[in-house]
């Protein structure tokens, strides 16, 4: 060991665990790929100000979670907490929503900064991917990014997560509730902070305080019902709901969302095995963000899921996500000349995509075939120097140890017919 470890809400990606991560990322991108999609990167620092006007200053995101970075001068850069803001920002600097169609459909993949107390699927550095379809208000487009996150959960074998949703109202109807929940909240002995949040936004109240929020949400009713517009063709989940290819949803008038960019629909995906730290992943509209950050009004929609968390659900449920050995033939060379041929053989194979390693650091025979067995390798591939003499190597089959002697210029297409 050495004298340093990963810092504290940190953690490494080993080999081991890579598979299923990978395989995760990939199975949420895929289905924004094949619905028009564009791949995007920012950079993982941006201005302060990017996210304390975009998610808010009276989240807990930007109060009190982000790491800033300040350079020489005045200037003060953030590790980004999130993506929306820096997409959005890259569209706006890029002019993409006056070059191409609109919606602009965006999908990134990459690693967000929270400094959060650490806990199980609660991480300093934690990975999302996420879609932004920027620039539209057609409700259909709130439900295809609903339909397209079940349909990357379900294809990775998840069956315990629900859907939540909400509204959290348009510039018409959120003043009316938010003037409302400001009255209520004002009749109530609460302490300092929260009296500061409930003036910035008093819907984080909802968000930080269960007791007052179940008060205040009572009032919701009283200031009318947020309509959750256009998503009349996904049905509601009941308590017999069938999946049979559909998307279900819950009503939710509970979920306010941690980032105060959200206007009308919002929605959280949790896993039910998951504990406290149940958000698979989570998004919504935000019409005002563009404004919010000195942009034209580009209504929006969008979502982050979390890569962290859906590891953590597919081991609470107990799917293994079939990953395939890293290596397919493993060579055990004996002897300087068979180190040779067997190296040049190893280069050949790989070049004709079949994945191949070697016994490197001289091993003698016992080691480099204990090698060959940790490899994962289905054949080992043995040669010394009467094989080599006789152009000859023996392949072994490290399932059921029979071995047989193949001509090396024959190599590429026996393995290819052995591991079709
Ligand atoms: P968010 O709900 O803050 O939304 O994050 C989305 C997901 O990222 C969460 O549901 C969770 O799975 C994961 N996540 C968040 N914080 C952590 C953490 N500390 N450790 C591990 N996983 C975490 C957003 O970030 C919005 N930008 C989503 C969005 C996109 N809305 C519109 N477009």
């Amino acid at each position: 060991m050495s004298s340093f470890q990963a810092p504290k809400g940190t953690y490494d990606i080993l080999p081991a665990d890579a598979a299923t991560v990978l395989a995760v990322r990939e199975a949420i991108a895929a289905p924004l790929r094949r619905s028009g999609y564009g791949y995007i990167e920012t950079p993982v620092f941006e201005d302060v100000n990017l996210f304390s006007r975009g998610v808010g200053e009276s989240t807990d995101i930007v109060s009190k979670e982000m790491f800033t970075l300040t350079k020489r001068g005045s200037e003060e850069l953030a590790l980004r907490p999130e993506g929306t803001a820096s997409v959005l920002r890259a569209a706006l600097q890029a002019n993409l929503h006056r070059t191409g169609n609109l919606p602009v459909k965006l999908w990134y993949s990459g690693s967000q900064y929270r400094y959060e107390r650490p806990q199980k699927g609660r991480y300093r550095q934690f990975w999302q991917v996420g879609a932004e379809a920027i620039g539209a208000e057609d409700p259909a487009l709130d439900a295809e990014l609903i339909i397209l996150a079940d349909d990357a959960y379900r294809s990775l074998g998840l069956r315990n997560f629900r859907i939540l949703l909400n509204s959290l109202g348009d510039k018409q109807c959120r003043p009316v509730y938010r003037a409302a929940l400001q009255d209520f909240l004002s009749g109530l002995d609460l302490d300092a902070d929260t009296v500061r949040r409930a003036e910035l936004n008093p819907l984080r109240v909802l968000d930080r305080q269960a007791r007052v929020g179940a008060g205040a949400t009572g009032r919701r009713a009283d200031a009318g019902r947020l309509p959750v517009r256009g998503l009349q063709g996904l049905p509601r989940a009941g308590p017999r709901a069938a999946h049979g290819g559909r998307v279900s949803f819950e009503d939710d008038t509970k979920l306010v969302r941690g980032l105060d960019y959200y206007t009308r629909t919002t929605f959280e995906f949790v896993h039910d095995g998951l504990g406290a730290q149940s958000a698979v992943g989570g998004g919504g509209r935000y019409d005002g963000l563009s404004e919010m950050i000195g942009g034209p009004s580009l209504p929006s929609v969008g979502w982050a899921l979390g890569v962290d968390r859906t590891v953590l659900a597919l081991e609470a449920e107990g799917v293994v996500l079939t990953a395939p050995g890293a290596t397919d033939v493993f060579a055990v060379p004996l002897g300087e000349e068979a180190r040779r041929v067997l190296f040049g053989a190893v280069t050949g194979l790989r070049r004709e995509g079949i994945r191949a390693d070697f016994a490197y650091g001289g091993k003698g025979l016992k080691a480099a075939m204990k090698a060959a067995d940790r490899s994962g390798a289905r054949f080992a591939l043995v040669a010394g120097e009467r094989d080599l003499a006789e152009g000859l190597v023996q392949l072994k089959d490290l399932t059921n140890g029979d071995q047989t002697p193949v001509a090396l210029d024959a190599l590429v297409a026996t393995l290819k017919e052995k591991l079709k």
